[in-house]
């Protein structure tokens, strides 16, 4: 059983601009090799990265939230936006949320401002949560940002996690509009299974187990992910969601023009898009250079694809992430025509020619 939207109201969530950031610092696969028993070959052939990027010792979650958020406003061409919604597994602190800091830090004091908590898809539960407020009414304009710093609960002598995760924010503006306009998103697909809460956790840290090192394993207090299952259930979840709500919305995989999936592993998009049937021509990739960067993923595959223009006006778009959780989501739009932005890497002020 999942949670699927049930038909299109007329009134719809319609995206309207996007940004993403990276933190200026990449590291190399032989970067990492030169202090882990790892190599670039085991990289690049177990995940397809060849290189990701580390927040600044003094950079947290809301920093990097911060920025892709400012890039989204700016391609949407606006200045305010009713609520905020950072989807995050590393905020800033254990209370409060990140999304009041990241909205004052925006000049958008007074906005509604929730963090999201689904791990790797809590990207796409965050856009369902905008679209509601916006064809409920609630709010007009949503800025909803997927942020983390992956870097600060993996350990680094941790090799399989160590090469895999990357840090980064990427985001995107909705606003209200109609659903037959380009842009508009849904239906959704979101679904969950606590039976297997283990396979992706930091166990310390919260009210079932307080982060006392005394009291805690090293293992305990950072991120641990059981690798080969979670990669099985990640094919099986993110192909089975795509196929619900493309079912859901009348369509088929032909009528898919790109597939943005959770960056998680090269070899899980590949293995998706062979089970749905779609040439991997049409699935976008970011893996590459900027790792599993949680939330942050589809945003930034979103803001990546923008830049580089393989994402067109009109394209239909299929989104779908799987992570902790366990959790899965899927959701559809069409992509609409913005002004031009930077790639998520590019720090300078003006958008590539
Ligand atoms: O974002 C949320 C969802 N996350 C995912 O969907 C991630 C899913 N899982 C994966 O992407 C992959 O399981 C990993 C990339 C994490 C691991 O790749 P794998 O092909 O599943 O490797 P494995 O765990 O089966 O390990 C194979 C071998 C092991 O050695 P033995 O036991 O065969 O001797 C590991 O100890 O590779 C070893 N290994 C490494 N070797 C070199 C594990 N990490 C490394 C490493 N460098 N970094």
């Amino acid at each position: 059983m999942s949670a699927t939207s049930a038909g299109r109201p007329e009134r719809a969530a319609v995206l309207c601009g996007t940004g993403g950031w990276l933190p200026r610092r990449k590291a190399g696969n032989d970067e990492l090799a030169d202090r882990l028993d790892t190599d670039d070959a085991w990289i690049r052939t177990r995940t397809g990265i060849r290189s990701r990027h580390f927040a600044a010792p003094e950079e947290a979650t809301s920093d990097l939230a911060v920025e892709a958020g400012r890039r989204a406003l700016a391609n949407a061409g606006a200045e305010t936006a009713d609520a905020v919604v950072v989807a995050t597994t590393t905020p800033d602190r254990t209370c409060p949320a990140t999304a009041p800091l990241v909205a004052a830090r925006l000049g958008l004091t007074g906005a509604a401002a929730f963090d999201v908590g689904a791990v790797c898809t809590g990207f796409v539960y965050a856009l369902a949560t905008g679209a509601g407020l916006i064809t409920s009414g609630v709010a007009s304009r949503v800025l909803v940002i997927g942020a983390d710093v992956y870097s600060r609960i993996v350990d680094p002598e941790d090799r399989q996690n160590a090469v895999v995760f990357g840090d980064g924010a990427g985001a995107v503006v909705l606003r209200g509009g109609h659903a037959s306009e380009p842009g508009a998103i849904g239906p959704f697909d979101l679904g969950s299974d606590g039976a297997h809460e283990d396979m992706i956790t930091v166990a310390a840290g919260g009210s079932r187990l307080p982060a006392d090192p005394a009291r805690t394993s090293r293992a305990e207090r950072h991120f641990v992910m059981r690798g080969k299952e979670v990669y099985r259930h990640a094919v099986a979840r993110m192909a089975g969601s795509a196929r619900t709500v493309l079912d859901h919305a009348g369509l088929g995989v032909e009528d898919v023009d790109r597939f943005v999936p959770h960056q998680a592993n090269l070899r899980i998009l590949r293995t998706v898009a062979t089970d749905l049937g779609l040439p991997f021509d049409r699935c976008a990739t970011h893996v590459e250079t900027a790792g599993n960067t949680g939330a942050a993923s589809i945003p930034l595959a979103l803001a990546d694809s923008h830049a580089s223009r393989v994402l067109r006006p009109g394209d239909r778009v299929l989104l779908t992430a799987f992570g902790g959780g366990l959790t899965w989501g899927s959701c559809l739009l069409t992509w609409p025509s913005l002004p031009p932005t930077p790639e998520p890497s590019h720090h300078g002020e003006e958008p590539n020619p």
